[in-house]
């Protein structure tokens, strides 16, 4: 199994969702011998925000490209590379002002790609191609969001990262939300980190089990 890991926590040392997803990872490799793992790290290979020479470069027929669009696709087109590769996909994050950080926003406009993660056919209908893939979405949110907190309905996150995943193809990804692990006393925060650390142990299995 080839896994895709992407880390977007701008924390490094004291990072809950770093250390979340390099547990996952352990566990995965437990389990299933043969794991290979692309690293992406996105606090040091921080994504391009979108400039204008991107959005015309996108949009122009790939044999209209001039050099200097395909510059300014370089590092999407070598993203798109990466994640088509991967047979498993995780993505782990802190939750940011209720959505995505940033860096990993800028990472999903780049891999969001005509041609490439998504195809229109001759009769108008939009199909993904990340289809087939094994995909867990690890978040780390300060406050709790779970249903009955006051804080429920402000989960920006989830719909979002659904949205667009769902349209390269992503159908049913897996999500492990460890909350609350800031804005809480210590024994909620470290209920949190074991509630998710059981689940990530059971996404393992899973992904195991449905491997060859
Ligand atoms: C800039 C910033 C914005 C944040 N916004 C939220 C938020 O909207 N909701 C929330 O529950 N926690 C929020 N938090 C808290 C983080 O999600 C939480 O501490 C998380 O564990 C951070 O993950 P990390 O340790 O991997 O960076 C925010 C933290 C930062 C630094």
């Amino acid at each position: 199994m080839k896994l895709l890991h992407v880390d977007a926590s701008p924390r490094t040392g004291m990072s809950n969702s770093r250390a979340l997803s390099a547990y996952f990872v352990e566990q995965v490799r437990e389990r299933v011998p043969d794991l290979s793992v692309d690293y992406l790290d996105l606090a040091v290979d921080i994504p391009p925000h979108v400039t204008e020479s991107f959005a015309i470069a996108t949009y122009t027929p790939a044999d209209r490209r001039s050099p200097e669009m395909m510059a300014a696709l370089a590092y999407s087109d070598a993203m798109c590379t990466r994640l088509l590769d991967a047979d498993a996909l995780l993505f782990a994050m802190p939750m940011h002002n209720w959505s995505m950080p940033s860096t990993f926003k800028a990472f999903v406009d780049g891999i969001v790609r005509t041609d490439i993660t998504y195809k229109i056919t001759a009769d108008g209908q939009y199909v993904g191609v990340l289809g087939g893939k094994k995909v867990l979405f690890l978040t780390t949110r300060g406050a709790d969001l779970r249903p009955g907190s006051p804080f429920a309905d402000m989960d920006a996150l989830t719909p979002a990262l659904r949205a667009a995943f769902g349209f390269i193809g992503v159908r049913e990804p897996l999500f492990v939300d460890a909350q609350p692990v800031q804005f809480a006393d210590p024994d909620a925060r470290a209920e949190a980190l074991d509630r998710a650390r059981a689940e990530l142990v059971s996404v393992a299995r899973l992904w195991a089990g449905s491997v060859g």
